[in-house]
């Protein structure tokens, strides 16, 4: 084998990957975005923190329901907790979270859900999906947010 033939293996071996990886990036933003649902939340709003017991949906957090299989739960974010901490909807429903967050930034994740939203302060965070399977669905502050990060939990009950 002569010394220029064992240069091109070695540019072609550089070559494919500085293409292929670039494309296997883009095939994984196409299968998240339209396969695994996982979109930019939308701009919900804006509040002021520190009017949120007095501004709605926030001065009663909880589930509403807006029409038949169409539910809107509103949620405060707040060192170290999410209120309400249990969510109740039934299966199949779409329910849009409209979270704020009290303090500082918090996150807003609901596991096996494509739910991930982060919660600021003086924003409002709006997020829609649908249950299908009936169960108890973790929900967690994925955002370092104090001492109490790790325990700010909370669930959602889809029956
Ligand atoms: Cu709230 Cu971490």
């Amino acid at each position: 084998m002569n010394k220029k033939y064992i240069g091109y293996l070695f540019e072609i071996a550089w070559i494919l990957p500085s293409i292929a990886i670039p494309i296997a990036i883009l095939v994984a933003v196409i299968i998240t975005a339209f396969v695994a649902g996982v979109g930019v939340p939308g701009d919900g709003g804006q509040i002021n923190p520190a009017a949120i017991a007095q501004t709605a949906p926030f001065d009663q957090p909880g589930v509403r329901e807006l029409a038949p299989g169409r539910y809107e739960v509103a949620v405060v974010a707040q060192v170290f907790q999410f209120m309400p901490g249990e969510i109740r909807v039934p299966r199949g429903a779409e329910v849009t979270f409209v979270v704020t967050s009290r303090d500082v930034i918090h996150g807003f994740k609901i596991n096996k859900t494509p739910v991930n939203v982060m919660v600021i302060p003086g924003q409002i965070s709006r997020v829609t999906t649908t249950f299908d399977e009936p169960g108890e669905y973790l929900l967690v502050c994925h955002e370092y947010c104090g001492t109490g990060h790790h325990v700010m939990a909370g669930k959602v009950i889809v029956e």
